[in-house]
């Protein structure tokens, strides 16, 4: 099992209904190639995190890196994971109030910054993503996949 994330940037603007179609579509594909993760959107930058095998990984990036709506600013590769971290979440949508509820803004803000700033080398990085998703996995208890045409 390996995660990838990365930061990217906006290329036209993108409003809570397109976020969430985003998330339903992507939440689709991810299911039928058994990868997990979450998605947000701050500043006209996207986060992504993304989890499952190495061949699904690299077709599913291989399509995002391609996708006309962004532009990939940095990608870190996190590398082998002894389990998954969000093993209900297809591909959930992180939305900006759920980054407040946790208190996650200032971090979500800080992990988009150091990434795309290439002063930050890929330790200092690799930290705040940790960080992030252990943060958001809490949020997984009880809460439905936002974007989730069926909620699995
Ligand atoms: C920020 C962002 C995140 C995305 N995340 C996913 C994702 O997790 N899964 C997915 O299938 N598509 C995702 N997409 C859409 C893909 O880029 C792509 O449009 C889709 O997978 C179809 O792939 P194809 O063009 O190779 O057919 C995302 C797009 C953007 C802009």
């Amino acid at each position: 099992m390996f995660a990838v994330a990365y930061v990217s940037k906006q290329k036209n603007l993108f409003c809570e209904r397109d976020l969430i179609a985003l998330a339903s579509a992507a939440n689709t594909r991810n299911s039928q190639l058994d990868i997990t993760g979450y998605l947000f959107h701050k500043g006209g930058y996207f986060f992504q995190y993304l989890e499952g095998e190495q061949e699904p990984l690299s077709i599913l990036m291989s399509s995002i890196k391609r996708d006309p709506r962004h532009c990939i600013s940095r990608i870190v590769e996190i590398g082998e994971i002894e389990e998954r971290s969000f093993a209900v979440w297809n591909m959930r949508y992180v939305t900006p109030d759920e980054l407040d509820e946790i208190n996650l803004e200032d971090i979500a803000q800080d992990v988009i910054l150091r990434m795309t700033r290439p002063t930050f080398s890929e330790d200092m990085v690799k930290d705040r993503i940790v960080a992030i998703v252990r943060r958001i996995a809490e949020l997984q208890t009880g809460r439905p996949e936002i974007g989730s045409a069926q909620p699995n």
